[in-house]
């Protein structure tokens, strides 16, 4: 592609010139130098300008306001910086699983409505209250502690109600749901109902209709639930799949995760909407040896059938990197693909590298990003793209980058350690 220069020709000279080339020289070893520093052993780097992007694409979509899943460390990108991205970016509901994911990300100074998403306990209502945080409400005896515990404060908090449609997990079964939904509504009066919500189980799968019972289940339950005055409360039932199969106009808000980090969990669900993927994950060579015929390699020996040249990688299962992709994964070095031999090991990695040349200790391996995906990685182990992503580890740092530049590094050497107990 051709992309024209503007030059400002009226600023041109020789002084002028030696100078952008002395700055341009300057800014190309100032890079080197913070990359030296920040991508080490292994690295994750993480795109926050696609994130924006992907965000924008989902805004545009749908009508519905936006409550982004940030738990498990935002599926292993870390939540803090996707929070205050998501949060600048104008989204209106974070989605934590826990009350440590909440407080988190409010020590971090995140203000916008944090919601669990998963059931709490008796013992998480003071932290809940203390730190402003709505709680998803599906025990009946959960609620009523909990508004006993506020109205002994005189103090009132909006919580989510979750019913169960047919995800057999979590949230009030659907038979009694409307039943349990007015005792909160009328006794529980220190627990304001700010939304409704229940969760598809297969809404990926175009061909089962499932899905079409769930959202019509949960569609009368909406209406019984309107009649009896309930109007204030937002009813949804989308995570991405929901999102982009239905777009249902009735749901007020939507929780997509997965299609936020730029992932699919269908090939289907690519023809709604373009996302791309902001992890990237890299590592380091650390050892090239010419094996023969008969050598061994790893735990377990790998007996070689010929003779290889052999590079370590320093990635292993410590950092997330799958044991299952023994033998049969692969890394790309260089732009080639190299296979792996023998077992991956907690901290290290075998490849085959022969036939790449110019390769030296240092070099970087590319671990996850164009041609190898998640997806390869989770079809290879028969696992899930959000499995893979969200257990790279914590010991692999993440390198966030904004505006196109790297705005800020987590390591575990920045980990906080609490010794006051
Ligand atoms: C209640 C709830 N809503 C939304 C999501 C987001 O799902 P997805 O990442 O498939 O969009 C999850 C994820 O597990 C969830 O548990």
């Amino acid at each position: 592609m051709f992309i024209p220069v503007r030059r400002n020709f009226s600023a041109g000279g020789p002084i002028y010139h030696s100078s952008i080339i002395f700055l341009a020289i300057n800014a190309y070893f100032w890079y080197k130098l913070v990359m030296s520093v920040l991508e080490r052993r292994t690295w994750a780097k993480i795109d926050l300008d696609i994130f924006k992007n992907n965000l924008k694409h989902i805004r545009d979509f749908t009508n519905a306001e936006l409550l982004i899943p940030i738990k498990a460390d935002a599926y292993g990108h870390g939540s803090c910086e996707l929070a205050r991205v998501a949060e600048e970016f104008g989204v209106e509901y974070l989605g934590v699983a826990g009350i440590e994911e909440a407080i988190e990300l409010r020590e971090y100074g995140i203000k916008i409505p944090i919601v669990i998403l998963s059931p709490v306990f008796d013992f998480d209502i003071e932290d809940i209250i203390y730190y402003n945080v709505i709680p998803t409400v599906s025990d009946i005896d959960f609620a009523k502690n909990l508004n006993d515990y506020l109205n002994k404060m005189s103090k009132s908090i909006d919580i989510f109600i979750e019913v169960d449609t047919g995800m057999g997990r979590t949230g009030f079964l659907y038979d009694v749901a409307y039943g349990k939904i007015e005792t909160i509504k009328n006794q529980f009066t220190n627990l304001r109902i700010k939304s409704i919500f229940s969760h598809f189980s297969t809404a990926e799968d175009e061909e089962d209709d499932f899905a079409l019972t769930q959202i019509n289940q949960f569609k009368e339950l909406k209406r019984k639930l309107i009649q009896s005055g309930l109007t204030d409360a937002k009813f949804h039932i989308s995570n991405s799949a929901g999102m982009v199969r239905f777009n249902d106009p009735e749901m007020a808000i939507v929780r997509p995760g997965i299609l936020a980090y730029g992932l699919y969990t269908s090939e289907n669900m690519k023809k709604y909407i373009d996302v791309q993927p902001i992890m990237s994950v890299y590592s380091r060579i650390s050892r090239i040896a010419n094996l023969n015929k008969g050598d061994s390699v790893s735990y377990g020996r790998r007996i070689l059938d010929r003779n290889l040249k052999v590079a370590t990688i320093n990635i292993g299962y410590g950092d997330g990197f799958p044991h299952c992709l023994s033998d049969k994964g692969y890394v790309a070095i260089k732009g080639k693909k190299s296979k792996i031999i023998g077992n991956v090991c907690m901290d290290l990695t075998m490849v085959d590298i022969s036939g790449i040349d110019n390769i030296r200790v240092g070099d970087i391996a590319t671990i996850i990003n164009g041609e190898i995906t998640a997806d390869d990685l989770a079809k290879q182990c028969n696992t899930i793209n959000y499995e893979i992503i969200t257990r790279i580890g914590e010991r692999v740092s993440r390198i966030y980058y904004e505006n196109g530049k790297p705005i800020k590094v987590r390591t575990i050497a920045s980990r906080k350690i609490h010794n006051k107990l």
